[in-house]
């Protein structure tokens, strides 16, 4: 594999009965510690006084279920995280690279000890299908393995030294890197943007999604374990629009590494190009954003692949994915077949609480989401004609069923935004040249897929496509680290690919000294 020593990490086989039982009996002993007495606490490397203000983790599939009480910092806290992570900073960033990355291999083992028990907690607090859970600790592990190697690449990096002169490239560590991460895959990616900023040299605040600070507080452990010096990685819990605003605008902060909401992204990024007087360093913004991502599904693509390809890219997890499939483009002399299969498809899937391992498409992560998923599928039946819709469960849980429209009305936002849930349109193409342009009619870049079997169309649509992955004949989510490095254009964000050759080097400032001998 490429770079060498790497190996993606392989997911848990729940199809033997002993996996499936381990992981059966994590979530029955994992559940008798989620409750109000379970409180999870800011976390700068020093003791400090409570903020005395407590927010909640629900289980969105039983969300009267309290799993954990939160603190939220307050001003005086914020404070002393970037002061603690600052003081952090001249012990860790004289680490060398190799040394940093033996931390960063040391989270990595404790990750894959603890794994059904990390499961275990995404499952209630993401709402998380087994192997959806399962998966993102195995991407957590991957980012760990994948950037340990990488930093150590960049140690041994070399630059053309004539006879008397000895040039050296070096990676200078930034400074307090603020990591913004979003709740639907809350250890990997919160966990790759920690990793390739501290393995740089920088300490790290990390403000949790709301939704999921208990997976969040994993990743504390997993350094604390390895050996991270205290204050080199801060856990800052509280909300975006107070926390995360009031952290985005420090001056002491150098670097900003977020995941999420088109929206959020651009304040961070408008926010960031303010400079504070006196501050000695400009903010540098990794945004990973949104996307409205296309599968064509070519004349003589093979249904087979093609329904159950779309069924997964677009309900896994339920659609909640900047990766899913929200719109499908389906060649006119194959529209009816498809159409009929991929309804009957979505009727068949399995909604309800992923505790149980035969359930396909959990709830989605709280109130807010099922509200405004429910609107813009309420909004979205008055242009466009519905297909097809999932059964529910009888419960209170966050649940929406897979939902399936056909010749949406271009132009509503049911077609043109990202609606982060288990939503799908399915509309007729006239011909190849008509579905390129229609999948590249959105102002994101993130993923696109084709099925065919003509290996001229497939290099037409790749050719044409304005995304960032392209995926042909497959489904279009769930890249792995180093294999498929992860990341979009357009208004899908700024910076280089997460699991890719250059995404360390957004977290160090490059320096070379050229020596006269
Ligand atoms: N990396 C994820 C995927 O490919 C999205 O964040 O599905």
């Amino acid at each position: 594999g490429y770079p060498a020593g790497y190996k993606h990490e392989p997911t848990t086989e729940f199809h033997h009965q002993h996996e499936m039982r381990l992981q059966q009996e994590a979530i029955e002993n994992v559940a008798t510690t989620l409750n109000t007495s379970n409180k999870i606490r800011l976390s700068i490397g020093r003791p400090l006084a409570e903020s005395g203000v407590w927010s909640t983790s629900l289980n969105p599939a039983n969300p009267t279920q309290i799993l954990a009480q939160i603190e939220e910092a307050n001003e005086e806290q914020v404070e002393a995280a970037v002061s603690a992570a600052l003081a952090a900073q001249p012990e860790w960033s004289s680490a060398s690279l190799p040394e940093r990355a033996t931390i960063l291999r040391k989270a990595a083992a404790y990750l894959r000890s603890h794994r059904s028990e990390i499961n275990a907690i995404e499952i209630m607090e993401a709402g998380k299908p087994w192997l959806e859970a399962d998966n993102d600790i195995g991407e957590a592990i991957d980012f760990l393995e994948y950037y340990a190697i990488w930093a150590e690449r960049l140690d041994t990096e070399r630059l053309d030294s004539p006879a008397g002169e000895t040039n050296q490239l070096r990676y200078r560590s930034r400074g307090v890197t603020l990591v913004i991460p979003p709740w639907n895959f809350p250890l990997a990616i919160p966990m790759g943007m920690t990793a390739a900023a501290l393995v740089m040299g920088n300490s790290v605040i990390l403000k949790p999604a709301e939704q999921t600070p208990i997976t969040a507080s994993y990743i504390v452990r997993a350094f604390e374990h390895a050996g991270l010096p205290a204050g080199a990685l801060c856990l800052v819990p509280g909300r975006g629009e107070t926390v995360g605003a009031k952290l985005v605008r420090h001056p002491q902060i150098s670097t900003i590494a977020f995941t999420g909401s088109r929206a959020v992204g651009l304040d961070i990024i408008e926010a960031a190009s303010h400079v504070a007087p006196g501050q000695t360093s400009l903010k540098r913004v990794v945004a990973e954003m949104g996307g409205k991502n296309a599968i064509v599904v070519d004349m003589d693509a093979d249904l087979d692949q093609a329904v159950p390809g779309v069924i997964y890219s677009a309900f896994g997890f339920a659609g909640q994915k900047c990766s899913a499939c929200s719109r499908v483009i389906v060649h006119r002399q194959i529209f009816d077949a498809f159409v009929d299969r991929l309804a009957l498809a979505t009727s068949t899937l399995i909604v309800g609480d992923p505790r149980d391992p035969a359930i396909q498409v959990g709830p989605v992560v709280d109130d807010a989401a099922f509200a405004k998923i429910t609107r813009m599928i309420e909004e979205g039946k008055k242009g466009s004609e519905l297909l097809e819709q999932g059964t529910l469960p009888d419960s209170d849980g966050y649940y929406i069923p897979p939902t399936v429209f056909v010749n949406p009305d271009r132009q509503s936002p049911l077609y043109r935004e990202e609606i982060f849930g288990p939503v799908l349109t399915v509309e007729r193409a006239d011909d190849l040249d008509d579905a390129i342009w229609r999948a590249n009619d959105t102002i994101y870049a993130l993923t696109q897929g084709v099925f065919s079997r003509s290996a001229q169309a497939i290099a037409r649509v790749a050719n044409a496509a304005r995304a960032g992955n392209f995926y042909v004949n497959r489904g279009i989510t769930g890249a792995v680290p180093g294999r498929h490095p992860f990341g979009g254009f357009g208004n899908s964000g700024v910076g280089f690919k997460a699991g890719g050759p250059s995404y360390l080097i957004q977290f160090a400032d490059q320096q070379v000294i050229s020596e006269n001998l």
